[in-house]
């Protein structure tokens, strides 16, 4: 069986009162009898706050957004893994479309934030996903293939249980547009299929593969029903309680 999860990224957005707010939210309406379980991968300097409030319930956890490879040193501004660790962070969003972009975030970074990371005994969520003119081009799934041959496969099948993927198609992130249900299934279908060949069908049928890119209570559901899609990494719609309340309901 494999985890539901709906996830959300903040990103750079709240200040700490809004953000305590929205959890105090969730953690209050959350079925904590659900086999669900919901991240919330906020701001590191709300990290510790969050993370006391989640504490107690079973099925919400906090999610760093980012993290550094090394575990100290001379790396102005960076945060690393055992800093995470020592607040009781148990999962790090990696290789988000944004950070690839905006902060130059290579798959070999990535690789070497992976090994990290699982050296370490954390959860990674790690995101990939391509540009619009490579969808047009249809070289999509060998987009795909590169990223995650580049920075995941090359783990073993014990460490393979700390990976949730999350497929990111930057052409539907904050745009409004969505993969279609059958583009998003289509996909991890080809995710996991890949999973099977480098990993064995074990590891690739127990791999949660969560699909996001304006996802929202209109469309959650029949993304969530696809056969391959486990839930969703969700932005703008988890910045508000009730909306991503009905996303986390959203599994059939
Ligand atoms: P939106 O849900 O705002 O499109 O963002 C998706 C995303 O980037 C989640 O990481």
């Amino acid at each position: 069986m494999r985890q539901k999860i709906a996830a959300g990224n903040w990103k750079m957005n709240l200040t700490l009162d809004e953000g305590l707010q929205l959890a105090r939210y969730i953690s209050n309406e959350l079925d904590i009898y659900s086999d669900t379980q919901v991240i919330l991968a906020a701001p590191y300097v709300y990290l510790k706050s969050l993370s006391d409030l989640t504490f107690p319930i079973r099925n919400l956890h906090i999610a760093a957004q980012n993290c550094h490879a090394k575990e100290s040193g001379a790396y102005t501004g960076e945060i690393a893994i055992p800093m995470l660790k020592s607040i009781n962070i148990e999962y790090v969003v990696i290789g988000h479309s944004e950070r690839r972009a905006y902060f130059n975030e290579s798959n070999a970074i990535l690789k070497e934030k992976v090994d990290a990371l699982i050296e370490q005994d954390m959860n990674i969520i790690f995101c990939c996903g391509e540009p619009l003119e490579v969808r047009k081009a249809e070289g999509h799934f060998d987009y795909v293939t590169e990223q995650l041959e580049a920075s995941l496969c090359h783990l073993s099948p014990k460490q393979f249980k700390q990976v949730i993927i999350a497929y990111e198609p930057i052409w539907a992130i904050g745009t409004g547009e969505t993969a279609s249900p059958d583009q998003a299934q289509e996909m991890h279908a080809h995710i996991r299929s890949l999973i099977g060949e480098k990993l064995g069908r074990e590891v690739a049928e127990s791999t949660s593969i969560l699909y996001g890119g304006s996802v929202k209570p209109a469309n959650a559901q029949e993304l969530f029903s696809m056969n391959d899609v486990d839930g969703g990494l969700v932005g703008g719609a988890s910045l508000s309680g009730s909306s991503f309340l009905s996303i986390i309901n959203a599994f059939s």
